[in-house]
C-alpha cells in the first residue's frame, strides 16, 4: 500500500509550518487521524474495533511503558511487520499474520503516526466525515448514475432476512432485516456493456466505501450464481434509515458463508471493471 503524496509547493509548506505552530492535544490528533486517512491506514485500522489489523487502543496498551515504542512502530509502519509478523492475528486481534510495507509514509509522518497511536483509547472516527450520501456507478456501463437514497427507493424494493445462526448472527445480533435494491437490479439499469460474451466472464463489479474499504464481486456471481440474490445495496435496517455509523448506503452480501465477508458501511462507489489479459 502506497501513500500518494501530492506534491506540495513551498506556500504549502509554509502554511503547513504555520499550522504546525497550532499545537496541543486536540490539534495532534487531528493531525494523526488526518494522516491514518490520507495514508490508508483506516482501510485495515480503527481505534476500538478489530478490523483487517489491530484496533489502534490494543497497540497502545501492548506498547505503553516502553521507552523504544515510538521508534520501533514508526518502523514498522514504514517498513511493515513481514513476514513473521508480529503475533497479532495468532492473538486473535487481526486478520492477517502481517501488515504489508507503507513505503510512501515519510520518517517523520511515521514517528507522529506512531505517538498519536500510542495515545489512541477509544474509537477515532468520526462517522459524520464518513458519510455517503450518494452512491456513484461508473466504469463499463452505458449509463453511469448517480444515485441517492430517494432515487434509490424508485427501484423495486428487496428485503433481505438472513438467518440468524452463526457467524450470523454474531456480524449484528439485532438485525433481523435489511431493505434496499439488488445490486443486479442497478447494473441492469446502468447497463454493463461488453464486446463479446467471453467479456462479460472478466467483468468484476467494485464496491468502494468512503473510508477505502473495497469489495469486489464478479459478473457471474451476480447474475448467474444465487449469490446475486443476496447482494444488497441497502439503506434501511430493521424499517430505521441506516445510522451515521454506516450511512446512509451500504452494501451486504447476504448468501456468503459470513455476513461480515462483504459488508459494505458508508458505500460511496460501484465501478464496473474488465479485467485486462
Ligand atoms: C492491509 C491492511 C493494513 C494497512 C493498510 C495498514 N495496516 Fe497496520 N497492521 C495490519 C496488520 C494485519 C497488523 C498486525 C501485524 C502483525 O501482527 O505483525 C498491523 C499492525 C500495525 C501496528 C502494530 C505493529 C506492532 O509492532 O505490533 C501499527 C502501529 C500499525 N499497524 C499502524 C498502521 C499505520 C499507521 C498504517 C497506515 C500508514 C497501517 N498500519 C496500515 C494491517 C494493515
Amino acid at each position: 500500500m502506497r501513500i500518494h503524496r501530492r506534491p506540495a509547493s513551498a506556500a504549502l509548506a509554509g502554511l503547513a509550518a504555520i499550522a504546525a505552530l497550532a499545537t496541543g492535544p486536540a490539534a495532534a490528533a487531528a493531525n494523526g487521524m488526518a494522516l491514518a486517512r490520507d495514508g490508508g491506514c483506516l482501510v485495515c485500522h480503527r481505534g476500538a474495533e478489530q478490523r483487517i489489523g489491530p484496533a489502534f487502543r490494543e497497540v497502545a496498551v501492548r506498547y505503553a511503558g516502553r521507552a523504544d515504542a515510538e521508534a520501533v512502530l514508526a518502523r514498522h509502519i514504514v517498513a511493515g511487520t513481514g513476514p513473521d509478523g508480529m503475533g497479532w492475528q495468532k492473538e486473535g486481534k487481526a486478520r492477517l499474520p502481517f501488515m504489508p510495507p507503507n513505503d510512501g509514509v515519510a520518517p517523520e509522518d511515521a514517528r507522529q503516526l506512531a505517538r498519536w497511536i500510542l495515545g489512541v483509547s477509544s474509537e477515532i472516527v468520526d462517522a459524520e466525515q464518513f458519510r455517503s450520501d450518494g452512491l456513484e456507478v461508473s466504469g463499463q456501463v452505458a449509463h453511469p448514475l448517480r444515485l441517492d437514497v430517494a432515487a434509490l427507493r424508485e427501484f423495486p424494493a428487496r428485503s433481505i432476512e438472513p438467518a440468524p445462526a452463526g457467524e450470523r448472527a454474531k456480524a449484528d445480533r439485532r438485525v433481523s432485516s435489511f431493505t434496499g435494491v439488488l445490486l443486479r437490479d442497478i447494473l441492469e439499469k446502468a447497463t454493463v456493456t461488453f464486446g463479446s460474451h467471453f467479456d462479460l466472464k472478466k467483468t468484476v463489479v467494485v464496491a468502494r466505501a468512503t473510508d477505502g474499504y473495497r469489495v469486489v464481486f464478479s459478473w457471474s456471481e451476480l447474475f448467474a450464481s444465487p449469490i446475486g440474490d443476496g447482494a444488497l445495496v441497502f439503506f434501511e435496517k430493521n424499517g430505521q434509515p441506516l445510522a451515521d455509523d454506516e450511512g446512509r448506503i451500504a452494501l451486504l452480501s447476504a448468501k456468503d458463508a459470513s455476513l461480515a465477508s462483504r459488508y459494505v458501511k458508508w458505500l460511496k462507489t460501484i465501478e464496473v471493471r474488465r479485467l485486462a489479459d
